[in-house]
């Protein structure tokens, strides 16, 4: 491919280049995908009102997360098996995050651990937390990120339990890719792939090997889950998180309203409107159309966020106009990943940046703060 201009680009160069176990764990959603595709096309729905004759020079798209200056009101969502896309995938993301001044958050069920990620990068990231069985497990996993100076942690509240994603079944999901006839054949095809993993030692899951048993002999990905995953996690738990950890609190998985009070009761910094990408509860409304109900209710005691769907410039600055002051993006940066390394997640911030800079001029404005629902055609609205 000659010259990448958005996402879909760097999607296409992904599908080629990354081992197709991977690339459908990246570019699926649970069941009938009908949330993953819902999150995408109710973008779309949105129509923006185009405005002219406005002085449109000296434009910014920075403003602040969590009190956190960035340079535009994005930041990298926590996903799992990232190191698989590209060999160390987490620490080339966060170097990329870092240089772009956007925060760039670490999955509890990242191959590259922690002290990986820290001992890489010279600012501080946000660590994502999922709950486990083990509690004593967990308590380590806080007092690990805190040692590696993470500035946030991200409880992710939305998988207790896995959704079902049929290709991950299919395929046999695991990390690294069992040496079955299937995937030696697709791994013969994905030269570039191969030759960056054997120059990595990093294969496993780094935050959990060597802490949480059976994780060396996974048999799947989704059994393993199912095993160690704690299911009674509850709001009660929330509280016992915020006073091992101390610092500021990000509750991500809310799609309700009354889960949204819940969680601006719970003290907790900001909140994100996401439903796993479409990954969990398919069948739920996309990210974008549960975000307006969500700010109405909460957005004047917590900073509320959203993820699901975003794929340009325009996604974003629709979003901000919806009330989200700020917003993540998952399978975008691992498609920049999976195509190009560091130098593709990159790009993808350098695409979502001039599209949504240039978006808010073509709609009259040069700050985000300027930026309200008066930009959005009334009628395109989610309802
Ligand atoms: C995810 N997501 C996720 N979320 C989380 O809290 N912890 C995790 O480990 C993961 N893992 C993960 C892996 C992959 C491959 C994807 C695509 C997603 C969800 C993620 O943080 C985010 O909510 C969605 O990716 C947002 O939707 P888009 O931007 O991918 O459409």
């Amino acid at each position: 491919m000659s010259v990448i201009t958005h996402i879909e680009d760097l999607r296409v160069l992904a599908q080629r280049r990354v081992p197709r176990m991977f690339y459908d764990y990246a570019d699926s959603g649970s069941w009938t995908e009908g949330t993953y595709r819902a999150n995408e096309s109710d973008f779309q729905k949105i129509k923006l009102r185009q405005r002219v004759l406005v002085d449109m020079d000296h434009r910014s798209t920075a403003t602040t997360m969590i009190g956190q200056d960035v340079a535009m009101p994005v930041a990298l969502a926590p996903t799992g098996l990232t190191g698989m896309q590209h060999a160390d995938g987490e620490i080339l993301a966060a170097r990329a995050a870092e240089a772009f001044g956007v925060p760039f958050t670490l999955s509890t069920m990242s191959i590259c651990s922690i002290e990986d990620v820290a001992s890489h990068t010279s600012q501080p990231f946000w660590f994502q937390l999922y709950v486990m069985k083990d509690r004593g497990f967990i308590e380590r996993l806080i007092e690990r990120a805190k040692a590696a100076r993470c500035s946030a942690l991200v409880l992710t509240a939305d998988l207790q339990i896995l959704g079902q994603r049929h290709k991950d079944l299919k395929n046999g999901l695991s990390a690294p890719p069992k040496p079955t006839l299937a995937n030696l054949i697709n791994l013969a095809t994905k030269p570039r792939w191969c030759l960056g993993m054997l120059g990595t030692k990093r294969r496993q899951f780094g935050n959990i090997v060597g802490h949480v048993s059976g994780v060396e002999n996974m048999g799947s990905l989704s059994e393993w889950t199912a095993k160690q995953f704690d299911p009674c996690l509850s709001w009660d738990d929330v509280q016992w998180i915020k006073s091992l950890w101390g610092g500021k609190l990000i509750i991500k998985g809310i799609m309700d309203v009354e889960d949204a009070r819940l969680a601006a009761d719970s003290g907790a910094d900001a909140l994100i409107v996401s439903n796993h990408g479409g990954r969990q509860l398919d069948g739920a409304p996309s990210s974008i159309s549960a975000l307006p109900p969500i700010v109405d209710a909460v957005g004047d005691r917590i900073e509320v966020w959203m993820d699901g769907g975003i794929r340009s410039g325009q996604d974003v600055l629709k979003a901000w106009a919806l009330g989200a002051r700020g917003t993540m993006i998952g399978r975008p940066f691992l498609y920049g990943l999976g195509a190009l390394g560091e130098a593709g997640v990159t790009k993808v911030l350098e695409i979502l940046h001039r599209e949504l800079d240039l978006t808010m001029a073509f709609c009259g404005h040069t700050r985000l703060d300027q930026v309200g629902k008066d930009i959005l055609l009334p009628g395109t609205l989610p309802a």
